[in-house]
């Protein structure tokens, strides 16, 4: 048996449950594995159509159409979405969380924030100490800007390399149509102040550092518990 997945399933399931008890409502869904599973439980429910979904990815829109879900806003994010649903590359003891592995970063952190209700599903190899500690930061940048930004990140002490693929040629293009750029901060002591600093850089959009905003964070262990996370 595969534990991760079935941890990842025990919280889509609970994530699922929650947002049946909303019929009618607007669910924003962020992108990656955990999300996909969650796109699943809804359509074994057979509930897919009951919802509006905001997508935060060509992928994530792709999948729900594929599962047969029709009202997909894919365009410009609304400003009062009743419950966003995402998982997260790390999460630390304050609820922190390091968002972007995907490179969907920007879409997640504006339909997150225009959310009443947040609620991120995640298995437990995602809980750290200190975010950085297993995955770089990730950086939407302007592709004008990308040279200036690389030597301001450089010049900060940090190594930082644009992120690539093995299908593409160059710097990987966001769904925005911007670089992403991977910063290797290590552990980060004061992540606020991180995602200050390198938002503060001209031609960086955002960061994949979220910084703690009132999530429920659900926590699905190997063991098969699930434990609900809050500050
Ligand atoms: C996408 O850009 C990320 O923010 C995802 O939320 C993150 O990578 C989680 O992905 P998994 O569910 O595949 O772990």
């Amino acid at each position: 048996m595969d534990l991760r997945y079935e941890a990842r399933r025990n919280v889509s399931i609970y994530a699922a449950d929650l947002i049946e008890r909303c019929i009618g409502c607007t669910i924003a869904i962020g992108s990656g594995s955990t999300v996909k599973i969650l796109i699943d439980e809804l359509t074994k429910k057979g509930i897919i159509n009951k919802f509006r979904y905001i997508s935060t990815s060509i992928d994530t829109t792709l999948y729900l159409r594929k599962a047969g879900a029709r009202d997909i806003e894919s365009g410009i994010c609304p400003g009062d979405i009743d419950i966003y649903v995402d998982s997260a590359d790390e999460i630390d003891p304050k609820l922190n969380l390091l968002k972007g592995g995907g490179g969907a970063l920007f879409r997640e952190k504006i339909a997150m924030l225009s959310s009443n209700r947040r609620i991120i599903i995640a298995d437990e190899t995602k809980l750290v100490e200190r975010l950085g500690s297993t995955r770089a930061v990730p950086l939407e940048v302007e592709i004008y800007a990308i040279s200036y930004v690389l030597k301001e990140i450089e010049r900060l002490g940090y190594r930082v390399k644009y992120r690539e693929t093995e299908g593409k040629l160059g710097p990987l293009i966001s769904d925005n149509g911007n670089v992403l750029i991977d910063v290797y901060t290590g552990p980060i002591e004061d992540p606020v102040s991180i995602d200050k600093l390198l938002k503060n850089i001209e031609g960086v959009i955002t960061t994949g550092i979220f910084p703690y905003m009132d999530y429920e964070v659900v926590i699905g262990r190997l063991s098969g518990a699930i434990d609900i996370l809050k500050r």
